[in-house]
């Protein structure tokens, strides 16, 4: 009789079905009337006095089986079935947690609606490159010491195929295949081979700004940074500070003015309240005319700035890495942002 209780449990215990009328059926079998728990039920008196309790036991835990598996499928048709006769309507809905965005499309979200907001669209690019988007037509021709600026991921040789170091190159497909004016920003991934450090990776992201039309001049530039830090970080305050780029004559790093106000800012602002925050200039005549435009007509300014840079920078984040290990106790913490 143990034997049976016992082949009844493993039986129960393997039943599966999708089908509402088999689960009625198995219920009838075994909690029926003339099921097999009550047969089992109305045999304990047979049973000799020395077997009754593992008798006792194994009856109990077949039963506690016997309804346990009732209740999971049922529930699990409650899951997949529409509505019902007997539904409740007015039962609260399924709940269901709502994902994150990362926080690096976070920011890069934000700034191209800042920069939507004054005409700019969005422009993308392959993130394997060849040398002439890369590099030559953005002024830097071959053995140019400006290329060892940026550490570079080749994936071919002659002719050389690399993944881009930055997303200039996207610059000089638009421009070679679109007439100005042109105002376009292109976010994306960038390579470089760089040691991995809190401060620095081998893979992140730039979002990159470019206006080309006729008289554009530093003004615009100038004007157009100002209007974009005050609408991300709230401050208007910025200093440009001579620099050099290949692709731009002149060039300039944009500081935005952070404050010394807390122990942080002056952490970040290495005790001057100026912090670096992107890279700027007129776009260099060589380039325009590499790619088709004339410099005699046109003229442009071009921005570039590390996504990464801006988000710990916005999210007081520390440290690059965290970005790309995507532990959720991090990334949770972004879930009210849009
Ligand atoms: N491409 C530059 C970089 O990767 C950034 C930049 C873009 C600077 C546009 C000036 C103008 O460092």
């Amino acid at each position: 009789m143990i034997q049976e209780v016992k082949k009844h449990l493993k039986i129960v215990n393997n039943f599966k079905t999708e089908d509402l009328s088999k689960l009625e059926t198995f219920r009838i079998e075994y909690s029926g009337k003339k099921g097999v728990l009550n047969n089992f039920f109305t045999s304990f008196r047979n049973i000799r006095k020395e077997d009754k309790k593992e008798y006792g036991k194994e009856l109990n835990l077949l039963k506690n089986a016997v309804e346990q598996k009732i209740e999971s499928i049922k529930n699990s048709f409650n899951l997949i079935n529409e509505v019902g006769e007997n539904e409740d309507l007015s039962r609260p809905g399924l709940d269901f947690e709502l994902g994150t965005r990362h926080p690096l499309s976070i920011v890069k979200n934000r700034i191209i609606s800042i920069f939507s907001k004054i005409g700019f669209n969005i422009s993308e690019g392959p993130e394997i490159e060849d040398d002439w988007h890369n590099f030559t037509a953005l002024n830097l021709p071959q053995h140019h010491p400006a290329r060892d600026m940026q550490d570079t991921f080749f994936i071919e040789k002659n002719p050389d195929i690399l993944l881009r170091t930055h997303t200039s190159s996207v610059q000089v497909r638009y421009m070679e295949n679109n007439a100005p004016p042109i105002r376009i920003l292109s976010p994306g991934r960038v390579f470089r081979n760089e040691a991995i450090s809190s401060r620095s990776h081998c893979i992140f992201h730039q979002l990159e700004g470019l206006y080309i039309n006729k008289d554009v001049s530093f003004v615009d530039l100038k004007q157009t940074l100002q209007y974009f830090t005050k609408a991300l970080f709230g401050k208007s305050k910025i200093r440009l500070r001579p620099s050099y780029f290949p692709f731009t004559e002149p060039s300039a790093e944009v500081d935005i003015y952070w404050g010394t106000e807390t122990e942080t800012d002056r952490k970040i602002t290495k005790g001057t309240g100026w912090l670096e925050i992107m890279g700027c200039g007129m776009v260099d005549p060589n380039v325009l005319i590499n790619c088709g435009i004339d410099p005699k007509e046109y003229s442009g300014y071009a921005f570039g700035m590390g996504i990464e840079r801006i988000a710990m920078l916005l999210y007081q984040i520390s440290d690059i890495r965290m970005f790309f290990e995507n532990d959720l106790r991090f990334l949770k913490q972004f879930k009210s942002q849009v």
